[in-house]
């Protein structure tokens, strides 16, 4: 009896202990489907279209790529991108925005201001994320900077103007002339060189402006200007920037001082300029396009911009146009060129 009693219980224990074990196996397998949705992730595409191809518009592609990543979208896992470059050419801006809407991207980037206007005449329901746009209200894209409204919104990268007009005459005292060189088609440009002319004119600096209808008139430009003016001054224009190096040539030969918006362009041979980081423009960017991926609307979302400018010194420069660097602003300066290369 006690033997019968011992092999039931033990029965009852083993008939629970296997029914416990299918039922948490058939549990396992059951969510294991489940597990593999999760993997195989939604794929977004973020179309890119860019401007033109310049050592800053460069830099700040690989920024927007570089922070998508930090933010878990990966290329050839859950994210594609679509990239395109308008090689200045407005027709080809066009033709190149309506490819990024037709490929169903989910954000579409637009860096430099030409992209982003092109973009914005094409599609009004994607969303658009401005890469490095000086002015988006001046240039149509944008009502409001806190409160964009529409499908648009993004990073401005302006820049201190007259801070760098102020750097200009810090470096070349004796100056009472200065050169505005930019595109007249590009609208960032104007808006910036209206503000440096203001800051000018309060140091009692007298303005010249040389804006250039297209890249053929650059050399010829630079060589009647150089003749005329003390210093050369360049906003965050593309077209300029697309041809430093002509710009530096022509301007070395008679020895004038280049004051640039950007470091890239006191890299390629300007003289200085108080400017931010073109990487992180496009890292910050970069994040933008991931909120939006992850839900947020263009249209409550503020546009980004940056407070403070870094000085940036070209020390061959310095030594080659034969300008002494105030020990002031040596020490808060990022130099580029002389010992550190
Ligand atoms: N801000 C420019 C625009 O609105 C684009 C730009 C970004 C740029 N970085 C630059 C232009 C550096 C010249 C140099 O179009």
């Amino acid at each position: 009896m006690k033997n019968k009693g011992l092999i039931a219980t033990l029965a009852v224990v083993v008939v629970v202990l296997i029914g416990v074990f299918a039922y948490q196996s058939g549990r396992q397998s059951a969510s294991q489907p489940a597990e593999e949705t999760a993997v195989q992730e939604e794929v977004k595409t973020v179309g890119i279209l860019q401007f033109v191809s310049h050592p800053a518009l460069d830099a700040i592609r690989e920024g927007v790529e570089d922070a998508l990543e930090e933010a878990g979208f990966e290329k050839g896992k859950n994210l594609n991108i679509e990239f395109q470059n308008g090689q200045a050419d407005q027709s080809k801006l066009a033709t190149m925005s309506e490819q990024l809407v037709n490929k169903q991207s989910d954000v579409i980037v637009g860096i430099a201001t030409p992209a982003a206007q092109a973009l914005a005449n094409t599609t009004k329901d994607i969303p658009i994320v401005l890469g490095a746009v000086t002015d988006p209200v001046g240039a149509n894209l944008v009502a409001d900077l806190d409160n964009p409204g529409g499908n648009i919104t993004g990073v401005s990268d302006k820049a201190p103007a007259d801070e760098q007009i102020r750097l200009g005459k810090e470096l070349i005292p004796d100056a009472t002339t200065v050169g505005m060189l930019y595109s007249s088609t590009e609208d960032n440009s104007k808006y910036q060189v209206a503000e440096a002319t203001k800051a000018a004119e309060e140091l009692g600096l007298e303005v010249k402006t040389y804006p250039i209808p297209s890249t053929t008139e650059i050399t010829q430009t630079v060589q009647v200007m150089s003749d005329l003016v003390d210093f050369i001054y360049i906003p965050l224009d593309n077209t300029i920037a697309n041809a430093m190096p002509t710009v530096v040539g022509e301007a070395n030969k008679k020895k004038v001082p280049i004051i640039t918006s950007v470091d890239t362009m006191v890299e390629q041979g300007g003289l200085a300029t108080i400017g931010i980081d073109q990487y992180t423009i496009g890292k910050e960017t970069g994040k933008m396009v991931a909120e939006i991926l992850n839900g947020a609307d263009p249209a409550t979302t503020p546009v980004y911009t940056f407070k403070e400018g870094e000085v940036i010194l070209n020390q061959d420069q310095a030594d080659f146009l034969g300008i002494e660097i105030p020990q002031e602003l040596y020490d808060r300066a990022t130099i580029v060129g002389g010992e550190e290369e």
